[in-house]
């Protein structure tokens, strides 16, 4: 049985911290939901870990239906939350519902995510009321960096504090069920957590959210030259896995690899027959 959107409200209520991983594929998702982790967002984060794309920008539907599909076949207990790629629910609210409903209908997910507050709060809404659960995220919203002018900081001045305060209230009136918090101040995220009925889950904002959220190459090390503020290595992924791949070249160029107990054997007989066959 997966985790329900009444489960993680509750959570807040009960003073449990939410946890929440990303995941992109059918093995990490596997272990990330044996793990007991009750979230799992199918960031559009892909681009940028898995498809090696600068931003976040050019992700599209079809690469974001892929992925969420493999997730969702790879957990069982986890929700699973499809991050809408840009461009998915700006035109209208009618094109926000379709390819909402695409991640629900065709990936299999549970809910949705989508970036921007008091802006997109009529989608949301419409969402909503179609029975499909959508998670906000305000802050650092990665889809609009060009607007924002580079990774930084959100939410400093009290004009620009205020402005989060009302972008996640309104998205908790359109009906989400939790709002992200990217690099935002700790204290501002603690008040907007305290003021909220619905969780809030941080990343770069502090321990005053209701819970956090990490993306997975970060947790695990996969990446050296990339080591951001806001996250903690639990492992060095890359180096083992680099030691692994370089080890593997060495034993097939020094014929150390294969050796008999990687192979099959058959009757001899069948040999000799083919050899006295062919000769
Ligand atoms: O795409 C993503 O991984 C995200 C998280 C950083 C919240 O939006």
């Amino acid at each position: 049985m997966r985790s329900t959107i009444s489960h993680i409200k509750e959570m807040k209520r009960k003073g449990e911290p939410v946890v929440m991983l990303t995941a992109y594929d059918y093995p990490t998702a596997r272990i990330v939901d044996q793990a007991g982790i009750p979230l799992i967002l199918v960031g559009d984060s892909l681009g940028m870990v898995v498809l090696g794309y600068e931003t976040t920008i050019p992700v599209t539907m079809a690469e974001m239906l892929h992925h969420t599909k493999a997730v969702v076949r790879g957990s069982r207990q986890a929700l699973i939350i499809g991050d809408m790629p840009f461009m998915s629910y700006h035109l209208s609210a009618d094109d926000a519902l379709r390819n909402a409903a695409r991640f629900i209908q065709e990936g299999g997910a549970q809910a949705v995510k989508l970036e921007g507050g008091v802006t997109v709060a009529d989608k949301v809404k419409c969402i909503v009321e179609c029975g499909i659960p959508v998670m906000g995220h305000i802050g650092l919203t990665p889809q609009s960096i060009n607007q924002l002018g580079g990774y930084k900081i959100q939410g400093k001045t009290p004009e620009a504090a205020r402005r989060l305060l009302a972008d996640a209230l309104a998205l908790q009136e359109a009906g989400s069920f939790a709002v992200v918090l990217e690099t935002v101040p700790s204290p501002l995220a603690s008040l907007i957590s305290r003021r909220l009925s619905i969780p809030t889950i941080g990343i770069g904002a502090g321990a005053g959210c209701d819970g956090q959220v990490q993306v997975i190459g970060d947790v695990l090390g996969l990446n050296p030259d990339f080591n951001p503020k806001h996250a903690k290595p639990y492992a060095q992924l890359y180096d083992v896995m680099s030691t692994a791949v370089t080890q593997y070249r060495d034993e097939v160029q020094s014929g150390r690899f294969p050796t008999e107990r990687q192979g099959f054997t058959m009757d001899e007989s069948v040999i000799s027959q083919l050899e006295d066959e062919s000769s």
